[in-house]
């Protein structure tokens, strides 16, 4: 595996690569790498990459003045490792001088589908990584890219974008990968003190319970809400940011409860936020009405 740190460096090994006819899949990265991201380096080889970039870059703009910038775990070393016994092609590391320059002010705002949930909790967040995604892949220049649905709604940010500003790329949604007691795995999980790891898995029972209460019949957001609620306060620790059913093409409240759905929830446990989310089908329940 390469690693390159400018952003000339990067364009030019996927101008060889691209030379040489190479389909390039892209995995952009904050880094502290788990399961997960690793996953999603499979997924971009499943889908024809022929030369795997992963980029890590701990994105200052998506942060909150308040948020976990300065304390974002890093380990090159360890990511390097992993990515390498993994199969990644090309390691993209770039410093926030290269990908910020003293003078750059545009930002990318995507609209509607950036304000409620995340965004009403992190103001800027989604401008934040627009801007960073759109800078990479101008840098990267993607036949594809794939991202975690942990973070459903960064993918309809980012999938929005795309459409918007016709970004020839192709976007791949890889599931959430879980620990065994069904915690989404985060890099952020590695906040959490050796107690509050045991409470943790208590954001993804709250989102099955609100799953098992939909298949069952239940046809009302106010109703699985509360249900999610009661779920999570059985876990006195914990405090919720949300726990809500939405539209999962709008992120707002349903309009038509019979449609797909997600269920999405952020919590805080101690010093971690943690944030989750189930998707609802409603091809794969056999009692709802179309
Ligand atoms: O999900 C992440 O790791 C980040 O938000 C991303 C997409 C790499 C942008 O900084």
């Amino acid at each position: 595996m390469q690693t390159v740190r400018t952003i000339g460096e990067t364009r030019e090994a996927i101008a060889t690569a691209k030379a040489h006819g190479k389909r390039v899949g892209f995995v952009p990265t904050l880094g502290f790498l788990h399961d997960g991201h690793l996953s999603l380096v499979d997924e971009a080889r499943r889908a024809g990459a022929e030369l795997v970039v992963v980029s890590i870059f701990v994105n200052p703009k998506q942060f909150g003045p308040n948020e976990d910038f300065a304390r974002y775990p890093r380990d090159e070393s360890r990511d390097r490792e992993l990515l390498e016994r993994r199969g990644a092609d090309l390691l993209f590391l770039p410093s926030v001088d290269d990908m910020y320059p003293a003078g750059s002010t545009t930002l990318i705002s995507v609209g509607a589908i950036s304000r409620p949930l995340e965004g009403e909790r992190r103001p800027g967040h989604f401008e934040g990584v627009a801007t960073v995604v759109m800078k990479l892949f101008n840098i990267v220049q993607p036949d594809l890219a794939v991202f975690g649905r942990k973070d459903a709604q960064q993918c309809a940010v980012i999938e929005r974008m795309v459409r918007d500003l016709d970004v020839p790329v192709e976007l791949i949604f890889g599931e959430t990968t879980r620990e065994h007691d069904g915690l989404a795995m985060s890099s952020r999980n590695s906040y959490l003190s050796v107690e509050d790891r045991k409470l943790a898995p208590a954001l993804h029972r709250a989102l099955r319970a609100g799953e098992e209460a939909i298949v069952h019949g239940v046809e009302d957001a106010v109703a699985v809400e509360s249900l999610m609620l009661k779920m999570a306060a059985e876990t006195p620790a914990i405090t919720v940011d949300y726990l809500a059913v939405v539209d999962p093409e709008t992120f707002e409240p349903p309009l038509d409860f019979n449609r797909d759905l997600l269920l999405a929830g952020a919590v805080r446990l101690g010093k971690t936020r943690l944030i989750d989310n189930i998707r609802i089908d409603r091809k794969s329940i056999p009692h709802t009405r179309r």
